[in-house]
């Protein structure tokens, strides 16, 4: 299949070809404030297909339906309470993904995997706004990369890894967060947040106030192993299922380090110092502070200030891929604190390195 390449500056043409092409039931990559999305129209069960095809995605882990203004939301969802509401006012158009009672019907049931939930969210990049207004369509919309591989935050990225796959690419430079939205499912008053992301837990406690709780994912550790059986005790708890999966992981190996910042470096030098000798190319991931302290790696990736964890969060998924470029096979990542974007920055740095964990003390 040819795919059509739109750069940046033929963003004019490219939005109206590529609108036309999802309203005829193609596949379209495009840019949000997250990650770059693969579009199809959510109604038609052939274009979601080509979706999981196009990414080698599992066919039990369902899609975020994108919308292009907030009051579509009551197309698709059957009932949304106040704090869905408020949540809405507060961060839509953002990166904030609600889980939603479906409409029968409203979209294909390959978009929902069977769940009689729905995910949605309208981005607030103005390609993909304008994208999905002129489609017509409401648009399932997956990170587009391959299933397993780390989330595109370049049109580049998109090309590496689903060329041919599908009917085109918008290119709108580089995506803002860097890491996808925050998807919440509110449940007795209570919000759930199935995945963290874009939206801060912060942020959401915020804006609910004292009308919800929030949870988050109780332990990371817990949904990134890889066992197929949920445990007894989370039955009950709202699930993403998409968090099952091992996501976002590099070709080589990873390892996250966390604890005082100040003991982070001569942790991360000692498993350097040890495994070179072993042959292995080794990439650290670090803030700019320690950039020039470490020795021996064969990479060493500045990703922001410390105080600015946002910048290691724009940087991350960029990152990952050039390690596998470069065929660094063995990445010693340093953690950052868990508050604010942090949590889903460890969040993703834990899901890549697989669980691998050392904390420092
Ligand atoms: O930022 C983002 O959210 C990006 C951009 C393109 O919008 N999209 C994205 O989609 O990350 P994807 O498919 O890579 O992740 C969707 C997540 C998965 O973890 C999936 O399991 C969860 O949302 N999800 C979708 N529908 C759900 C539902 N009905 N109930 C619970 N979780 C759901
Ligand atoms: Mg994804």
């Amino acid at each position: 299949m040819h795919t059509t390449f739109w750069s940046a500056e033929q963003a004019r043409t490219g939005i109206q070809e590529a609108a036309a092409a999802l309203a005829a039931g193609g596949v379209v990559a495009f840019p949000t404030e997250t990650v770059y999305g693969l579009g199809g129209d959510a109604r038609s069960t052939e274009a979601v297909k080509r979706i999981f095809e196009a990414k080698g995605r599992p066919s039990d882990n369902p899609l975020i339906v994108h919308l292009a203004d907030e009051a579509e939301v009551f197309e698709l969802a059957e009932r949304v309470n106040d704090v869905e509401k408020a949540l809405m006012a507060a961060f839509w158009p953002g990166p904030l993904t609600l889980v939603l009672p479906v409409k029968a019907g409203a979209v294909s049931s390959l978009v929902t995997a069977g769940l009689d939930t729905v995910a949605v969210r309208v981005p607030a990049h103005e390609l993909a706004r304008e994208l999905i207004g002129r489609s017509g369509c409401p648009l399932a919309a997956p990170s587009a990369n391959r299933s397993g591989r780390p989330s595109p935050t370049r049109a580049s990225h998109v090309l590496e890894d689903l060329d041919g796959r599908i009917d085109g690419i918008l290119d709108g430079g580089e995506t803002g967060v860097g890491l996808e939205s925050t998807v919440v499912r509110v449940l007795d008053g209570i919000v759930h947040i199935l995945r963290p992301g874009g939206v801060t837990k912060e942020q959401l406690q915020e804006a609910v106030g004292a009308t919800a709780d929030i949870v988050s994912p109780e332990n990371d550790a817990k949904v990134t192993t890889s066992s197929s059986e949920p445990d007894s005790d989370s039955e009950q708890a709202p699930r993403s299922p998409g968090t099952k999966y091992a996501h976002y992981a590099p070709r080589g190996e990873m390892i996250v380090f966390s604890g005082p910042q100040e003991m982070l470096v001569e942790a991360i030098q000692a498993k350097t110092d040890e495994t070179a000798k072993l042959g292995r190319r080794i990439a650290v991931l670090c803030c700019s502070e320690h950039a020039g302290l470490y020795r021996e790696a064969e990479a060493v990736f500045d990703c922001g200030e410390r105080g600015n964890p946002e910048q290691a969060a724009r940087a991350l998924y960029a990152r990952l891929r050039e390690c596998d470029e470069r065929g660094l096979d063995f990445i010693l990542a340093e953690g950052y604190p868990e508050e604010g974007i942090g949590a889903a920055l460890m969040n993703r740095l834990r899901k890549a390195a697989g669980g691998r964990e050392i904390v420092v003390r």
